[in-house]
């Protein structure tokens, strides 16, 4: 080829290189999956799954609420919630993205449940092996820390009683190979910023020292968004995630935020 030539083949090739280049993707769809405090705000339940699809989605991104009060990563799989989890994948995957966030430990961690903590760790490899063979993205959740605090120094602290199931959570996330975003970490400290007087109004009633009302959802929702752009920074690039601005600076000053 002459200089000419090969001049006019590499202009022909970034020529058609960009109508794919400047194609946003297929909008992701973000099926959650969790116990009670990732669910919808109801009378025995309430986490930050819906603050979380109804604030920090945009440019055509959407997702379900598949939470459910009580559940362990065993009861979520025996009483069907988790084959609904991968018939909601399999819909979505004509016109969407499907990312799938998992996060239990609530409910495994109690003695009646009988799951130790090797099996909850099986259990969640287990769910990420099947959104990986459905063809979506798996994101393990660590925990919503509880707003129980101790107060032995003197300044209140989180008291620290899902450590176990946290670093258990980490450990399948890495032995699969997949993203994980530690929002026991990051709720933790928020609530150790702000302090016990403003985390109770988060409580979806005065004594639920769990579950999250509607602007609680609303913060930790805010968070998981931001985490979840941390290790999929493309989502945020392509305008389908986005975080309010007073919440991101609040959360990360430690200030109290109230929407
Ligand atoms: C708890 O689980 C173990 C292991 O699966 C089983 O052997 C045991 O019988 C269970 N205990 C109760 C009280 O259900
Ligand atoms: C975490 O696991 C350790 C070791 O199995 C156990 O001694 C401890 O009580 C557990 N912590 C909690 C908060 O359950
Ligand atoms: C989410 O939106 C639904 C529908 O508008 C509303 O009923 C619900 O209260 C909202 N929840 C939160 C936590 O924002």
């Amino acid at each position: 080829m002459k200089v000419t030539e090969v001049l006019l083949a590499s202009l022909a090739s970034c020529a058609a290189a960009y109508p794919s280049r400047a194609q946003s993707p297929k909008p992701p769809f973000f099926v959650l999956a969790g116990d009670s405090t990732t669910a919808v705000q109801s009378a025995g339940g309430g986490g930050w799954g819906d603050g979380f699809l109804n604030t920090t989605l945009f440019n055509g991104a959407s997702g379900r609420n598949l939470g459910h009060n009580g559940a362990t990563t065993v009861s979520f799989r025996t009483g069907g919630d988790w084959a609904e989890v991968l018939a909601t994948v399999k819909k979505s995957k004509d016109a969407y993205r499907p990312f799938v966030t998992i996060q239990f430990g609530h409910n495994d961690q109690k003695p009646a449940a009988n799951i130790s903590l090797s099996q909850y760790t099986k259990n969640l490899e287990g769910l990420v092996k099947e959104v990986l063979d459905a063809g979506a993205t798996p994101i393990l959740v660590t925990p919503l820390s509880r707003r129980g605090y101790e107060t032995s120094s003197g300044t209140p602290r989180i008291v620290q009683n899902l450590a176990n199931e946290t670093a258990a959570t980490i450990q399948a996330a890495h032995s699969m190979d997949v993203k994980v975003i530690d929002l026991n970490k990051a709720s933790t400290d928020y609530l150790n910023a702000i302090g016990p007087d403003n985390a109770y109004t988060y409580n979806l009633n005065p004594t639920d020292y769990t579950h999250l009302n509607g602007p609680g959802s609303v913060v930790f929702g805010g968070i998981v968004a931001d985490l979840i752009i941390q290790v999929e920074s493309d989502l945020a690039k392509d305008g389908y995630l986005k975080v309010d601005k007073t919440l991101k600076k609040d959360v990360n000053e430690g200030v109290y935020y109230w929407s």
